[in-house]
């Protein structure tokens, strides 16, 4: 397991490096994906062919699965599973929330995540069992913070019939809780709970490459991480919270019927 998060660690300092170079010159190369404001960077294709190729060239046989690039097949039980960019709006803008993501499955669990934030300088790390970090600092998610006390993260989608239930949603939810911040980046809020930064998130419509290694991240740091009515987290929903303040969540969100979309 150490040898799968020293090998991400490595990676993903490894492209930060290269995406904060490259960044002045190139960040404005822009192609658009599923809506006119989703965007996909030239440094987002070669952020994701970098790990590829370092992936290929240490772990031959494993499998990969990259926002950009789609899955790739291999023959054995591990699978690399790559955001990029997270967060490729922040990067498009200069703003400092975006992220390398690199999370490590072992026949279907995430047994490793780094979580490279390299406009803070900050990489967090996690290994199943083994806790979550900040560098050298140990993370711990916020705990007994009731739902009008909580600073809650959260996201909108690319799709405006998405957005338009998303609005509804946050419109009943910021009048029960402290606050609400958006981000921009799902790894890097899934982060920030871990380290105490906000106290609960939940977003619709995220892939596993936006929240595999940062969900062990705020999963080892004392969080619970899961979708809505027991299910797991996954694209329908995700929610997280430290046990106590996520049932409380839950139960604002679960009645607005927030899997839906326009
Ligand atoms: C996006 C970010 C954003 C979230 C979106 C994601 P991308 O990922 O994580 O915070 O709200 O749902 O798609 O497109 O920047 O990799």
């Amino acid at each position: 397991m150490t040898d799968y998060l020293s090998l991400a660690e490595d990676i993903a300092r490894e492209a930060g490096e290269m995406l904060l170079a490259k960044r002045p010159t190139m960040s404005r190369q822009v192609e658009t994906k599923s809506s006119p404001t989703d965007v996909v960077t030239a440094l987002d294709t070669a952020s994701e062919q970098l790990i590829r190729e370092r992936v290929r060239a240490a772990r031959p046989g494993d499998r990969f699965l990259g926002e950009e690039g789609g899955e790739a097949p291999g023959e054995s039980e591990v699978r690399w599973i790559v955001d990029p960019i997270d967060g490729t709006v922040n990067f498009l803008y200069g703003l400092p929330d975006w992220a390398v993501s690199i999370a490590v499955e072992v026949k279907g669990e995430v047994v490793a995540g780094v979580v490279n934030v390299p406009a803070r300088g900050e990489v967090y790390t996690a290994a199943l069992g083994r806790g979550a970090w900040l560098g050298g600092e140990r993370l711990r998610c916020n705990t007994g913070v009731p739902l009008a006390q909580a600073l809650v993260a959260t996201g909108f989608g690319y799709f405006a019939g998405r957005r338009e239930v998303q609005g509804e949603v946050v419109a009943k939810v910021l009048p029960r809780v402290r606050d609400i911040r958006r981000g921009g980046s799902c790894a890097v809020d899934l982060c920030s709970l871990a380290a105490g930064r906000v106290d609960a998130y939940y977003e619709r419509g995220i892939n596993p490459w936006d929240y595999a290694a940062a969900g062990l991240i705020a999963v080892e740091a004392g969080a619970r991480l899961g979708g809505l009515h027991g299910r797991p987290v996954g694209p329908s929903y995700a929610l997280c919270a430290a046990p106590g303040l996520f049932e409380e969540l839950h139960d604002l969100l679960a009645p607005l019927d927030p899997e839906r979309d326009a």
